[in-house]
């Protein structure tokens, strides 16, 4: 089988489908490159005394590991000199971080999650990056935070990589979602799997249970059922995994389906769920919908909410379109 490298991906899908233009192609390797440079240093561990806490808190208030901060400033010196974009933000930044005078500009803005399960970084346990990719407003400079609050459905772009027992990318540009390994001898990424498709139908749901007695109604409903298996109104049996990591969790939906959900919980009124739209609900949910899978926050498609904030919170539900659709239907029925 000939092997397609990321590089010939994308120039081959520029030459047929016109999708990835040079500056673009130049983004999607540049982040490649980055999470390359993330996977060696999480792979060092304690040898290179990269675990543990960094001793800082970021903008929502949750404690940095060191490889939190690591991770960003790998991304954000990689993308800075290429011109190829106007801005970057970042899960870990307050606000927009800004290109230097000292380089051009060019018309993408970079949304990241640095690195996804941080929590999971000292168990040895999957962490990913993922990142979403805007086009600057016409006209704009200097861009803002307003000029990153654009809907989900006008990304250009969106990937997740996962530093597991292989280092993958999955990416997107709205032609489908397709996988690419890290030839770690090599140092490449190679196409894997072309347009992944997530299965409607699924036996298995990922949630983190311990939080149910704060549940909304349609959800507690939703879950019971699936809980009562053979015997209950689905009559079939459900299987549960919950990795604690985003990437990894949306990665086994991405290969053998599923339903992922983190739902607005009574825990924090002020939050409606605990995932961040910009960087990891939107992205997520354009990588599924391309794979024929489905993503709503419980009451609407995620890709046409109206981003308030950078660091807004969203109620997510995404994966096989069947079950995302009953868990949307009983929000919409109230409970
Ligand atoms: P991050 O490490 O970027 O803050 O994201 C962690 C997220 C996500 O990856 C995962 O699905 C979820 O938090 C796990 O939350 P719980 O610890 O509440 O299970
Ligand atoms: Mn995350
Ligand atoms: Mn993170």
């Amino acid at each position: 089988m000939r092997r397609v490298t990321l590089t010939q991906f994308l120039i081959e899908t520029q030459r047929e489908h016109q999708l990835i233009q040079a500056d673009l192609r130049l983004l999607i390797e540049v982040v490649a490159r980055a999470c390359k440079a993330i996977a060696i240093a999480i792979g060092k561990g304690s040898l290179a005394g990269v675990l543990g806490s960094a001793d800082t808190e970021n903008v929502q208030g949750e404690v940095q590991k060191k490889l939190d901060v690591i991770s960003n400033e790998i991304l954000l010196e990689a993308n800075e000199w290429g011109g190829h974009l106007a801005a970057m933000a970042s899960e870990e930044m307050d606000g927009p971080y800004a290109i230097s005078h000292r380089y051009p500009k060019g018309e993408y803005l970079l949304l990241f999650d640095p690195l996804d399960g941080s929590s999971n970084i000292d168990v040895n346990v999957s962490v990913g990056t993922i990142f979403s990719v805007l086009h600057c407003p016409e006209g704009v400079d200097e861009p803002e935070e307003k000029h990153f609050l654009q809907a989900g459905s006008r990304q250009v772009c969106a990937g997740y990589a996962v530093y597991g027992p292989t280092t993958l990318l999955v990416l997107t540009v709205g032609h489908g979602t397709h996988c690419f390994t890290l030839d770690r001898e090599i140092g490449s990424f190679v196409l894997t799997e072309r347009n992944m498709r997530i299965p409607e139908d699924t036996r298995e749901f990922s949630i983190n249970m311990s939080n149910m007695r704060h549940w909304e109604p349609p959800v507690t409903r939703y879950v019971q059922e699936l809980l009562a298996g053979k015997s209950g109104s689905r009559g079939k049996d459900f299987n549960m995994r919950w990795v604690a990591s985003m990437v990894a969790d949306v990665h086994r939906i991405m290969t053998r389906g599923g339903i992922f959900m983190y739902p607005r919980d009574a825990r924090d009124p002020g939050k409606p769920g605990k995932l961040r739209l910009m960087y990891e609900a939107n992205p997520m949910a354009f990588i599924v919908e391309q794979a024929g899978g489905a993503a709503t926050d419980g009451r609407q498609r995620i890709l046409d909410v109206k981003p308030d904030t950078l660091h807004q919170r969203v109620a997510v539900f995404l994966g096989s379109r069947n079950e995302v659709d009953v868990v949307t239907r009983y929000h919409a029925e109230g409970g």
